[in-house]
C-alpha cells in the first residue's frame, strides 16, 4: 500500500509534537474587565492578520474595552513593519524572521493572535500557551495527524491553565449558522441521512519565485500552494464546509475515501480538486467536494437531507415546526463574534477551548486528503488510535527547520495516488 510515512519531506521527518521550544518568560493571562485595554500579539501579518487584528478591536470596543497591539512577527519583515505601522506598534517590536513569534510572544501581551500557513501553527501555540497568552489560532491548526495531535495536547495544558483557544471557524459564531443547529437539535429536520459540503471556487493566488529568495522563503510566501504548509485547499479552506458537518451531524465520521487531482494549477505541488465520501456510520454519508480552478462553476455552502426535512448551513431550513431560544448576537460579523464570545468566555470565568474540536475536524480533512493522494481507505482510529497504521506518524516535516535554515523544497508536482509515493521519487 502506499505508505506517505515513508517518503521523503521537505524537511526531514522529525515529529512536530517534539517541537517545543523554551517559550518567553511567564505572563499571567489578565481577565478583561469594561474599560480596560487588552494588549495583543500579531503572528503572521497577511491579509488575515491585519483583518483578524481590527476584528479583536472591533470585539474589545462592543465589549467597551480598548485593543492595544503590542507586537507583529512575521517571517518577512517587511511586513511585521507594514502591519506594525498601521496599528501604532512602535518599531522595535515589529519582528521579522522565522524566529519572530518567540519575541512577540515574549512581549507583555494578554492575547496572541495566530494567522501563519497552518504548518506553523502547532509551534506557535505550543509556545503561546506555554508562556501563558489566550489564543486566537485560524484554522486550519496544523496540516498532518502529528501536529492536529499536538494542538489537542496542547489545548489540554491551555486548559489547565484557563486560557482561552478560540479559531477562526466563525460559521460557529453565526446567527443563521446557530439558528439552524438549534432546530436541528430540537429534531426540525428529523435525523440527518445524507448530505453534501462544498467549497468550489478558484486558485486564491500564486506567489511566484522572486529572483534569489530561499527555498525556505519561497515556500513560506507561495504557501498557499504547497501542501506542507496549507494541508493543501482541503484542508485550508474547505474545512470551513467539513467543520459545519461534523458539528451539524455531532459526530466524527468514521472513514473517507475519495478522489482528486491536478488539473489546472501552475504552483506548488497541491492538487486543484477533491471529491471524498465521508462515512458518518449508521448509513450516512456525506460528500465532502472542493475545486480550486478558475472557469468552473463556483459554490460555496452545506446541504443536509434530514428524515422530516432539509437545511442548508446557514439559510433556508425545511421541516418541523420547533421552538429555540432567540439569537442575539452582538455582531453580524461572525468574525468580529468570535473574538467578543472569547473575551466574553473569559470574563465569565468559562474561558472557551476550541483546540481539540478544530483538531478533530482538521484531522477529518487530513483523511481526505490522504484518501485521495494515496488511492487508500482512511480511517480515523488511522489519524486518531491506531499506531500501527502507515497514516498515524506521517507528518510533513518539521516547522523547527524553517528556523534553522534546513528546509529543502519538494518537487513542484502532485502526488499520484495509486503510486507508493517513495518509489516514485527514487525514479527522479
Ligand atoms: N477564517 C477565515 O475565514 C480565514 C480567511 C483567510 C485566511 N484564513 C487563515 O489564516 C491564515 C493566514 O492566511 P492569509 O490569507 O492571511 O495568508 P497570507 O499569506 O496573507 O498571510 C500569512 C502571513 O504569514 C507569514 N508567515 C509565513 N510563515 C511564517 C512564520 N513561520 N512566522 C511568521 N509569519 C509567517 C507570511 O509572510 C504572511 O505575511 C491561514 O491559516 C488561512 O487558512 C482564515
Amino acid at each position: 500500500m502506499n505508505n506517505p510515512q515513508t517518503r521523503r519531506t521537505f524537511i526531514g521527518h522529525t515529529a512536530i509534537a517534539g517541537a517545543a521550544l523554551a517559550a518567553g518568560p511567564l505572563f499571567g493571562a489578565k481577565v478583561p474587565t469594561k474599560g480596560s485595554t487588552l494588549k495583543v500579539a500579531l503572528i503572521g501579518c497577511g491579509g488575515r492578520g491585519n483583518g483578524a487584528l481590527k476584528d479583536f478591536a472591533a470585539a474589545c470596543q462592543i465589549l467597551g474595552m480598548e485593543s492595544k497591539v503590542v507586537a507583529t512577527a512575521d517571517a518577512f519583515q517587511n511586513k511585521a513593519s507594514a502591519t506594525g505601522k498601521n496599528f501604532g506598534v512602535p518599531a522595535d517590536k515589529c519582528f521579522g524572521g522565522y524566529d519572530a513569534y518567540q519575541k512577540a510572544i515574549a512581549e507583555d501581551c494578554d492575547f496572541v493572535l495566530m494567522a501563519t500557513p497552518p504548518n506553523f501553527r502547532p509551534l506557535h501555540f505550543e509556545a503561546a500557551v506555554e508562556a501563558g497568552k489566550h489564543c486566537f489560532i485560524e484554522k486550519p491548526v496544523a496540516v498532518d495527524p502529528v501536529g492536529a495531535r499536538a494542538v489537542i495536547a496542547t489545548g489540554e495544558k491551555a486548559k489547565a491553565k484557563g486560557l482561552a483557544v478560540v479559531t477562526g471557524t466563525q460559521r460557529r459564531h453565526s446567527q443563521g449558522y446557530l439558528r439552524n443547529k438549534a432546530m436541528i437539535d430540537a429534531g426540525a429536520i428529523g435525523e440527518i441521512k445524507g448530505g453534501v459540503v462544498q467549497w468550489n471556487g478558484t486558485v486564491p493566488w500564486v506567489r511566484y519565485r522572486e529572483d534569489g529568495q530561499s527555498d525556505a522563503d519561497y515556500m513560506a510566501n507561495n504557501w498557499l500552494n504547497f501542501y506542507e504548509l496549507s494541508g493543501d485547499h482541503i484542508v485550508e479552506q474547505h474545512i470551513h464546509n467539513i467543520d459545519v458537518a461534523v458539528w451539524f451531524l455531532g459526530r466524527l465520521p468514521v472513514s473517507a475515501l475519495g478522489f482528486g487531482g491536478r488539473a489546472r494549477r501552475v504552483s506548488g505541488n497541491q492538487f486543484d480538486f477533491f471529491s471524498v465520501d465521508l462515512d458518518f456510520g449508521d448509513d450516512v454519508h456525506i460528500n465532502s467536494q472542493c475545486r480550486q480552478i478558475s472557469g468552473t462553476y463556483g459554490r460555496v455552502g452545506e446541504f443536509f437531507t434530514g428524515t422530516e426535512g432539509s437545511t442548508t448551513g446557514g439559510g433556508k431550513l425545511s421541516g418541523k415546526e420547533v421552538d429555540i431560544p432567540d439569537f442575539k448576537q452582538d455582531s453580524d460579523n461572525g468574525q468580529i463574534q468570535e473574538h467578543v464570545d472569547m473575551i466574553r468566555s473569559i470574563m465569565n470565568g468559562e474561558p472557551l477551548n476550541d483546540a481539540k474540536r478544530i483538531a478533530d475536524v482538521n484531522l477529518v480533512a487530513i483523511m481526505g486528503r490522504l484518501s485521495a493522494y494515496t488511492g487508500q481507505l482512511v480511517r480515523l482510529a488511522d489519524v486518531t488510535t491506531n499506531e500501527n497504521s502507515p497514516f498515524f506518524n506521517y507528518s510533513c516535516g518539521d516547522p523547527l527547520d524553517f528556523e534553522k535554515g534546513t528546509v529543502v523544497m519538494p518537487k513542484e508536482e502532485p502526488p499520484i495516488p495509486g503510486e507508493p509515493w517513495e518509489d516514485r521519487r527514487k525514479k527522479k
